[in-house]
């Protein structure tokens, strides 16, 4: 009797040669043999390599006569008849890498000497360079038989299973009458939203995330189990035709990769046909600006001459064709070593762990640290010091430790334990239950004490200019500074004796302090440090309540009728007026004779603010105010500054070179003032 059932299968397995047929049940036969034996008695009768073997040669008919799959073929079973190798595959005509470029210079230099080889006017194609792997997938007569990795280039691994799982890959061409052979190569990556779903999934069930797209992409492609391939959700972009046998006449790259496309093929639509150096120049250009708003990550550009007969002049060294080039753009990744974990305690007692790392130049700049934000996260990564770690650096995002490169973990690593004590005061470290974070709960910790003073003396707050880092350490380490309202009663003797501290420098110092007691009320609020008290909201409370009494005395009610201030405010500013050490030091700051009342209203007299409730956006420079001026001129009148312009906004302030805020508020019909017009409305508030 036939084990491939009824009818309708039987007569499709008639095309199927009697041989293989016979091999296919013999396989079948000696695998489920095998298999029972293991499983059920615990006997190993084959070797893995054998084993393998046997798996590898069912799966490979059955991928070309796929009308011989049944149900309970030992290749079906799921975690089942795996492979732990893959099979050898011999690349046709080797699998080339590309030659780099990294500037308009070495673009301009190889195009020179294609005109020279070809004395024509050159075309390009332009391609983005996906990060990910190389693959050759065949095609006969149609239908999908091979696919293989780049491998050496000479030879790759038979990956045929897993990239069956591709959706975006089609497993029969879409034309009536396919070439008897086409090989076509890609790329196989992940897309940016699958591999944040993935992590997503990976954090929902308390498992370690992924790296970054590609690892993820060559580990998926990788599995012994095509069902944990699936899982990943690979995808492949086609940008390259490997070999034909039948098939039209192609005479460009361009009309192959439109063909490609016709038959199925996922071919990438962010190709352009480029005349010349300059538009491929630009064509690179773009692709770099562009380059976090695709979907997928690229490490560059690829550019191809177009004609493939000019191609077949130009030919290959060993490597590389010459008639393409990568442009590859600077690394927003790359890898180092992690030399440590260390934990920093900043003003509020939260101790955030930190890498130490071998300085690494990523993504425009040299990274020495990146923060690992807290214990899970920490745990999340499983960064171990010793390893090597990815680090990466995109745009303007603070640079960020990915994760270890595993195949080169030291086999005596062991995980990171977060430290049971402050490293700066040895007192034991606090972390609540449902909370990520850790915290010293000493006040006098000597890190919180610095962190606290240098906020205080920071830019968004009184602005000491010479009370940097260095200078709060020692003044706290010597016993001079316990809180911020100290500095005010430092002298020029106490200062003489500090190793860091010539007479200049002790001068300065003295004069910067002095400066500061009379900054806005405002800005000391901010000094302060009060959980949730910014700028906005500092503001606010100096220009309408008017005065530092005012502000400790209003009850929860009356701070919330203060523009912007709402419950969690209101209680986090009653809760810190309510602890002792902060009333004690309010007492020495007025001591010192700090300035503790808010701004005059610009029209002199109490009342109604010119421009309450109004909404403006900066944009562009401006000649007599700077960003911060600007900003607090604007809400010592009431207003709020925002970022983004959206219809609530009642005014766009367009300086010299404006961003594209002008052409939004010109779209969303909001009054746009230039200079002289904003200063007019500070002064004489809004037309009536
Ligand atoms: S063409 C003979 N086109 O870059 C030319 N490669 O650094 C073969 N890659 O191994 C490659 N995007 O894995 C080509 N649009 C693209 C590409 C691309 C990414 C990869 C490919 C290749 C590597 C070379």
């Amino acid at each position: 009797m036939s084990t491939y059932g009824t009818d309708g299968h039987e007569a499709a397995l008639a095309s199927v040669p009697g041989d293989v047929i016979a091999r296919i049940e013999g396989l079948r036969a000696e695998i489920r043999g095998h298999d029972q034996r293991y499983y059920s008695d615990g006997d190993i009768t084959v070797s893995d390599a054998e084993y393998d073997d046997l798996v590898r040669e069912l799966r490979s008919l059955e991928t070309r006569y796929p009308q011989t799959v049944t149900a309970d073929s030992p290749t079906m079973r799921p975690g089942a008849a795996l492979v732990t190798t893959f099979a050898t595959v011999i690349h046709r005509t080797p699998m080339l890498s590309l030659d780099n470029a990294f500037n308009r210079d070495e673009l301009a230099a190889w195009f020179d000497r294609l005109t020279r080889l070809t004395d024509e006017q050159l075309t390009f194609v332009g391609e983005p360079k996906l990060d990910g792997l190389a693959c050759a997938v065949t095609y006969e007569h149609g239908r999908l038989t091979l696919a293989a990795t780049r491998g050496d280039g000479v030879a790759g691994e038979d990956v045929t299973p897993n990239v069956l799982t591709i959706a975006s890959l089609p497993h029969r061409l879409a034309t009536a009458d396919p070439p008897a052979l086409v090989e076509v190569r890609g790329e196989i990556s992940m897309t940016l939203a699958t591999f944040a779903a993935l992590n997503a999934k990976q954090d929902a069930e308390g498992k370690p995330r992924f790296v970054n797209p590609r690892n993820t992409a060559a580990g998926g492609l990788r599995q012994k189990d095509p069902a944990l391939t699936a899982a990943r959700g690979l995808d492949m972009v086609c940008y390259q035709l490997g070999a034909m046998v039948g098939g039209p006449e192609l005479e460009t790259h361009w009309e192959t990769l439109q063909w490609m496309r016709s038959i199925g093929l996922p071919v990438n639509p962010t190709i352009e046909r480029l005349d010349g150096l300059d538009a491929a120049v630009d064509f690179c250009e773009r692709m770099q600006s562009g380059r976090h708003s695709l979907e997928y990550e690229i490490d560059g550009a690829v550019l191809k001459v177009d004609r493939l007969s000019t191609r077949a002049r130009l030919g290959a060294t060993s490597k590389a064709p010459r008639w393409a080039m990568a442009y590859k753009f600077p690394p927003e990744e790359r890898t180092t070593l992690l030399r440590d974990i260390l934990v920093g305690i900043g003003r509020t007692g939260r101790a955030t762990p930190y890498a130490v790392l071998e300085p690494v130049f990523v993504g425009g700049v040299t990274v020495e640290s990146a923060t690992l934000h807290n214990e899970s996260e920490v745990a999340r990564k499983d960064v171990r010091p010793g390893d090597t770690v990815i680090v990466r650096r995109a745009g303007d995002v603070i640079p960020e430790v990915l994760g270890p490169v595993l195949a080169q973990r030291r086999p005596d690593s062991r995980p990171w334990e977060f430290p049971r004590e402050c490293p700066a005061c040895g007192h034991p470290l606090v972390r609540l239950p449902d909370e990520a974070d850790t915290y010293c709960v000493n006040p006098g910790c000597e890190a919180r004490v610095v962190q606290g003073l240098v906020f205080f003396a920071g830019r968004g707050a009184m602005d000491i200019e010479v009370l940097g880092e260095e200078t709060a350490v020692q003044l706290v380490r010597q016993g001079l500074v316990a809180d911020p309202a100290d500095v005010y009663f430092l002298g020029a003797e106490q200062l003489a004796g500090l190793p860091l501290f010539g007479e200049k420098k002790i001068a300065n110092l003295l004069d910067a302090i002095d400066r500061s007691r009379s900054r806005p009320l405002a800005k000391l609020l901010v000094g302060l440090g009060i959980r949730h008290v910014g700028p906005t909201a500092a503001s606010a409370l100096a220009t309408e309540l008017g005065s530092l009494d005012a502000i400790i005395d209003a009850s929860p009610e009356a701070l919330v009728t203060v523009d912007g201030i709402g419950s969690t405010i209101a209680q986090s500013l009653r809760a810190w007026f309510a602890e002792e050490p902060n009333q004690a030091l309010i007492a020495k700051l007025r001591a010192a004779g700090l300035n503790l009342v808010g701004p005059a209203r610009p029209d002199g007299h109490p009342g109604e603010l010119p421009l309450r409730g109004r909404t403006l956006v900066l944009t562009g420079s401006l000649e007599a105010f700077t960003r911060e001026q600007a900003q607090e001129a604007v809400e010592l009148r009431g207003a709020k500054v925002t970022s983004g312009v959206s219809k609530k906004t009642s005014y766009v302030v367009a300086g010299e070179s404006p961003g594209s805020k002008l052409a939004k508020a010109e779209s969303l019909g909001i009054p746009v003032l230039d200079e002289a017009a904003f200063v007019r409305l500070l002064e004489e508030g809004p037309p009536a």
